[in-house]
Formats: C-alpha cells, structure tokens, sequence
C-alpha cells in the first residue's frame, strides 16, 4: 500500500479523547511512548536546527501529585474538572518544553533576526506536539487530549531547570470512548500562478 493513504489517515484519525483510563491499551509499554516520542523529538524541525526543544514523561505518583496540585490551584468547581480528570482517569502526561537559553543564545548570536525567535521556539514545539499526538494514536492506539496549565512547572520541582519554559501537557491513557462527531469549514486553498 502507498505510504500517502496511511499517513493522511494518521492525520485525520487524530482526536481529542478526554474518556480515558488511567491504563496503557493493552500490550502497549511506557518505553515505546518513550521512545516513539524520542524519534519524534529527535527529528522535529526548527529554526536554524537550534533544536530548543524539549520532553518530560509523567507517570504514576509523579503524574497523580502534579494534577492534584493544579486541582488545589484552581479556585472554580467547574475549572477544577479537567485536571482532576487528568489525576483519575489517565495513565500519564507528556509535558513539552522549550529550552529558553537556546531562544537566548540565538538572538545574541543573529541579532537581526532576534524578535522571531520566541515565536520559532514555538512554533517548533508546536509541530513536536502535534507529531507525537499523531504517531503515538496511531502506533499506540492510545487516546490522549492537549491541555495548557503550564504553570504546573512550578510542582515539577528539581526535574527541571529554570531555563525550561512549560508549553503544553498531552495527558494520555486507553480510550475508554471514542471521539465525538467533528465538523469541519469550507476552507479549500488557491492555487495561485499569477499575480
Ligand atoms: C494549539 C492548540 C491548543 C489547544 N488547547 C486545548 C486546551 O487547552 N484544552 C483542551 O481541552 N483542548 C485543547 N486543544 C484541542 C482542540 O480543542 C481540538 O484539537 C479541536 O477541538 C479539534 O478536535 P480534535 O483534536 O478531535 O481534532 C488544543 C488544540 C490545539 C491545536
């Protein structure tokens, strides 16, 4: 089979699950979600290949003791759901990061280009997050749903140094439901060959 079909069903079949179980899919270990998520770190693009990138694995008592503390910091009942979700019902949290001082070292290094590379650090990320959500349903079948409490770097204590800024958290587990219906825009593209 071309490679094409399946790597566009990957894209598409990629969903936010928030019915999860605080389990692995069955015959699934925590080292393949390492080490698919390594590859995919390891070959992310980003701005001068400065590779600013960067991946912390939460399970078990770590990930339960990190969503409980963003739980306790949430004032509201109804904002508190989410991330008490996340300690119950969920077997893990991937936690993406930028490494500021490579943001740093870069604008010193081309100041011309300076003011764009917080937002290249980002955006670097971003397809970093969106690769592993892909590969990892697709490989794993696992669901998993993106969430942005990136304050929860403080309860992360010494694992991680103060130059790392929190970007988002994958919280991942089995499904224990499928996705809800999608819909889509009209959004189709131009092509353009004159001007
Ligand atoms: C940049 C970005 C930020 C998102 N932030 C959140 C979030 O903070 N909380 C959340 O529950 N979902 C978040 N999502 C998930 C979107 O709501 C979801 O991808 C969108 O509704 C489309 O659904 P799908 O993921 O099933 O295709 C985010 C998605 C992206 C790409």
């Amino acid at each position: 089979m071309s490679a094409v079909p399946t790597l566009l069903k990957s894209i598409s079949s990629r969903r936010t699950i928030y019915a999860l179980k605080p389990e692995l899919p069955a015959g699934v270990s925590i080292d393949e979600i390492k080490e698919i998520t390594e590859s995919i770190l390891k070959h992310t693009p980003s701005a001068f290949n400065s590779q600013p990138n960067k991946v912390l694995i939460l399970t078990g008592a770590a990930h339960k003791k990190v969503w409980e503390q963003v739980v306790e910091a949430i004032p509201t009942d109804d904002g508190k759901k989410r991330p008490q979700s996340a300690a119950d019902e969920a077997y893990g949290t991937i936690v993406f990061l930028t490494d500021d001082s490579v943001t740093k070292s870069l604008q010193e290094n081309f100041p011309a280009w300076a003011a764009a590379f917080p937002d290249f650090a980002v955006t670097s990320n971003g397809a970093l997050q969106i690769s592993t959500w892909t590969a990892l349903s697709q490989l794993t079948g696992f669901g998993a749903h993106l969430q942005h409490y990136n304050f929860l770097k403080g309860f992360l204590g010494d694992k991680i140094g103060e130059n790392f800024t929190v970007q988002a958290q994958l919280v991942f587990g089995a499904k224990a439901a499928e996705a809800g219906e999608k819909t889509f825009k009209e959004n189709s593209i131009s092509v353009i060959d004159t001007l």
